[in-house]
């Protein structure tokens, strides 16, 4: 079976969820979906997602269906194509012949993550709910940019910086799994994603031969450039939020990431990993803090526990090793009182 990990690195946009809400309270019917089907490809027809199907009323016809969001309605579309299959497999039921919809929606209109909810209109007016369609669009570039962008801004002049700073025993005591982990890293060349004010570089001066420090946002890059600017192998570079660029391919040793990538969207975790596979050199290993909260759920990240955003410890390790990196180990850790919402993972090239 193709996987979600497949669709996303073949740029295509695809319906990851369609929930029929079984509602036969208000008017009898019977409704068939026949496209978009779970893990449709929708871009091969100029960016339009498709919908076609049939719906029959029991007591009295259907004479719309409507496409919604949860704000507005986008469409209408009148029941009125001829289904003479429709009529010989029901042949009980009025109002079978013309009994067929076809809908084509642009997904440019639509918003990136979403639902589209159909809706059927009786007759007599009574709207019933049919599905809601949970689709996810394949983002350009530019797209992906501005998801990280958007959450960049989030952690600019963060008060979470100077109360940080004083709990770090959870990543550097020896006891803790990420201490473990990271202490397999080769410390020749290590490069800190989301560095933040720099609170674990600080932890090695004088371990690290050359440390690279990253982050999206400026203002952690010039804190983190006067706090060290007396350490000459140390330096920081401020990247566009979704790939390690300007590093040159085969350069990096290792490269680590805590308390971050929790809160990056999905797409930018799958775009750090292709790069990760880019900068490392060989045998060369990056041990990632990221989450592992499986609800995607549509709303803003920093509604979920801790600031959580969408991953788990299993769509992780898909990207990863569609990314071509190897799964060293992964473990799944409790944070604050949620139990599992994290995991830390080791890749290797
Ligand atoms: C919660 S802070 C953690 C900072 C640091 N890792 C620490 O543990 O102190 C999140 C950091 O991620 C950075 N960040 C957010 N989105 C990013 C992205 N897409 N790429 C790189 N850095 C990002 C923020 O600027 C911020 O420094």
């Amino acid at each position: 079976m193709q996987g979600f990990n497949d669709l996303l690195l073949s740029k295509k946009t695809c319906v990851k969820e369609i929930i029929f809400s079984g509602d036969k309270t208000a008017i009898d019917h019977i409704f068939h979906l026949e496209s978009p089907n779970i893990h449709n490809q929708i871009t091969e027809f100029g960016e339009k997602i498709f919908f076609t199907g049939w719906i029959i009323g029991k007591k009295q016809s259907v004479k719309f269906i409507r496409f919604c969001t949860s704000e507005k309605i986008i469409e209408e579309t009148k029941v009125e194509r001829s289904r003479p299959d429709v009529t010989l497999n029901y042949p009980d039921f009025p109002n079978t012949e013309m009994s067929g919809f076809l809908e084509s929606l642009k997904m440019d209109e639509l918003s990136n993550n979403g639902e589209i909810i159909l809706e059927a209109i009786f007759d007599d007016g009574t709207i019933v709910k049919l599905a809601i369609i949970k689709y996810e669009k394949y983002l350009s570039k530019g797209g992906l940019l501005s998801i990280a962008n958007n959450i960049g801004n989030n952690w600019i002049e963060n008060p979470y910086y100077e109360k940080a700073e004083k709990s770090l025993h959870g990543f550097w005591d020896e006891s803790t799994c990420f201490k473990k982990l990271f202490n397999q890293l080769d410390l020749t060349h290590v490069l800190e994603l989301a560095c933040g004010h720099g609170r674990h570089g600080e932890n090695l001066r004088g371990k690290a031969q050359k440390l690279t420090m990253m982050d999206i946002n400026t203002s952690n890059i010039e804190f983190c450039t006067e706090r060290f600017k007396n350490e000459k192998n140390f330096e920081v570079i401020k990247n566009n939020g979704i790939n390690f660029q300007p590093i040159s391919d085969n350069s990096v040793r290792s490269i680590f990431c805590y308390d971050a990538m929790v809160h990056f969207d999905h797409r930018c975790v799958l775009s750090y990993l292709q790069d990760t596979k880019r900068i490392l050199v060989p045998g060369g290993l990056a041990l990632y803090h990221h989450s592992n909260y499986p609800n995607n759920n549509f709303k803003h990240y920093g509604q979920n526990p801790h600031a959580r955003n969408y991953m788990t410890k299993e769509l992780f390790a898909e990207y990863a090793t569609g990314s071509g990196l190897i799964i060293k180990e992964q473990i799944v850790i409790n944070w604050g009182d949620e139990k599992d919402l994290d995991c830390i993972t080791l890749v290797g090239t």
